[in-house]
């Protein structure tokens, strides 16, 4: 496995693999990497013919309140895991790299990037289209490979890679849960074993959705109710948000028709997590079965 710091490095390689017509297989990850980051490896892998994955802690993303110096860096490990993948490529730049003194342009995905943790993190899906636009300049990946656990941010990538006509094609994998329901995330490390009973919150509050609409309930302000109900009963879990919402356009629904994404985000202590799944019209999935 090669390890590249440079966008020189890292291009010319693929350049070379796109030479030898060989489908380049990308997953960009911010490291501290877990079971749910391997998994898109795994499926990348599985498609492709070579595979390169990133890991960059991208300040852009971060508020200035939000945690970016204390973001788990865990580089050693995580090179390590992706060695062991059979990952060729590691492309791990440098914040003056990706971002040289001087560098004023973003890419913004108007509305979208408002809705859900855009509300509450704002900025944040501006930083996030910027430098996975940069990435994808710098890789020139065939297919690049995205968590359903963060259904907003495919969902916007998937609209600015649309209206932006980058050529690539965005594959997304299910979430990767702990035994217990928890999905699995880099910000779980700053779980206290009480606070991690706490956060199963978000996982309980879905599947309280989830029962509601198999019972038949179609309301949707009636099942965001249900949900939240969970968060009365675990004080030491702050909702930020419960909404069900529109897969692609992110907009809240009145009535479930067609597919519709449940997202859910909550503070545990300072630990701002995250969780979601798919209903699917007059059935339920979980995002594992829906691809
Ligand atoms: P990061 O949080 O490191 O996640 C990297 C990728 O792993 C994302 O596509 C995310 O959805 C996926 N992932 C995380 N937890 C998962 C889980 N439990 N199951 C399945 N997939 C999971 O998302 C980012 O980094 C950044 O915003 C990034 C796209 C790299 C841009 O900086």
């Amino acid at each position: 496995m090669q390890l590249f710091e440079t966008t020189g490095e890292m291009r010319d390689a693929s350049r070379g693999w796109r030479h030898e017509s060989r489908r380049i297989g990308f997953v960009p990850t911010m490291g501290a990497l877990h079971e749910g980051h391997l998994s898109l490896v795994r499926v990348a892998k599985a498609r492709c013919d070579v595979v390169a994955a990133s890991i960059f802690v991208n300040p852009t993303q971060f508020g200035p309140n939000e945690d970016f110096s204390k973001y788990p860096r865990t580089f050693d490990r995580d090179r390590e895991l992706l060695e062991k993948e059979g990952v060729d490529v590691v492309f791990a730049p440098a914040v003056a790299v990706m971002y040289p003194a001087g560098a004023i342009t973003y890419v913004t995905v108007e509305s979208l990037s408002e809705q859900l943790c855009g509300k509450s993190r704002p900025g944040h899906f501006r930083g996030v289209t910027t430098v996975v636009s940069k990435l994808f300049n710098i890789v020139e990946p065939d297919v690049a490979f995205f968590g359903q656990k963060d259904a907003a941010q495919v969902a916007i990538i998937r609209r600015m890679v649309r209206d932006l006509n980058i050529p690539v094609e965005i594959a997304v994998c299910p979430i990767v849960r702990e035994a217990d329901g928890l999905a699995m995330s880099s910000r779980n490390a700053y779980l206290d074993p009480q606070q991690r009973k706490a956060a199963l919150a978000l996982h309980h509050s879905l599947q309280e959705v989830q029962q509601a609409f198999a019972s038949g309930e179609r309301n949707a302000h009636r099942l965001v109710e249900i949900g939240r109900q969970t968060f009365t009963q675990e004080p030491s879990v702050r909702l930020d948000y419960l909404e069900i919402v529109d897969r692609e356009s992110l907009h809240p629904l009145e009535k479930i028709e067609g597919p519709a994404l449940v997202a859910v985000a909550a503070f545990v202590g300072t630990t701002r997590l995250i969780d979601n799944f798919v209903l699917l019209g007059d059935s339920v999935s979980h995002p594992r079965n829906t691809g």
